[in-house]
């Protein structure tokens, strides 16, 4: 791959301050990372309605959606999905300078790879949330009929079965799907953003 050495950073003058006063809202990234089938793009979309009828601009950036486009070249090995999510977490900072709200719904199994995207943001600019659901719950569910396919070797590499997902330690928000309606999942995100004042 090439590098950008001749490449020179060229300092805007419409800044991220200026365009989250005119937004009226602060912008930031909500990172949600869990198994496939534990409810990420769910309360993700959820989320985001809520914010938007609050007049926050916001996106979701989804792990299907973006494997479609600007990802469509990679796979599921561990090379390719720490790239898909440094790519995310590019976008992601992206969105933030543009004074938006994003939200983005990947597995991201790496605790590495999802430390790499808080460590490109500033400190109140990051929210993980981990949407928790026990892998047995994910595979009853099975909403696109993956987990049957990884069981049967039809899939190779899925993640909970042949491949790893690393829980993350520390997360600002724990989200447990399978004991919680997606009302109160909801309910207890928009909380926390009041109280650390990232929405009012
Ligand atoms: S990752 O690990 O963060 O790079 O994955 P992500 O970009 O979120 O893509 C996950 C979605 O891709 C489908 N899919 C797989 N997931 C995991 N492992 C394998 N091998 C795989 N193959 C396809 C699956 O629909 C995931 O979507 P979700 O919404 O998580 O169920």
């Amino acid at each position: 791959m090439q590098k950008s050495s001749n490449v020179v950073w060229h300092e805007a003058s419409l800044t991220k301050q200026l365009r989250r006063e005119q937004n009226g809202h602060q912008s930031f990234v909500i990172w949600f990372t869990g198994l496939s089938g534990s409810g990420k793009s769910t309360v993700a979309n959820a989320v985001a309605k809520r914010l938007f009828d609050n007049g926050i601009k916001n996106y979701v950036l989804d792990g299907d959606n973006v494997r479609h486009g600007l990802n469509k070249d990679l796979g599921f090995s561990e090379d390719h999905r720490k790239e898909n999510i440094r790519r995310i977490g590019e976008v992601s900072k992206l969105f933030v300078d543009g004074g938006q709200v994003v939200l983005t719904a990947f597995i991201s199994p790496f605790a590495a790879d999802r430390e790499l995207v808080r460590n490109l943001l500033e400190e109140d600019e990051f929210v993980e949330v981990y949407i928790k659901c026990p892998i047995e719950e994910c595979e009853k569910r099975d909403p696109k009929g993956l987990y049957v396919k990884a069981r049967k070797g039809i899939i190779l590499d899925f993640t909970g079965i042949d491949s790893p997902y690393e829980e993350p330690v520390n997360p600002e928000l724990t989200i447990e799907t399978n004991t919680y309606s997606l009302e109160e999942s909801v309910e207890q995100i928009i909380a926390y953003l009041k109280k650390r004042k990232f929405i009012s």
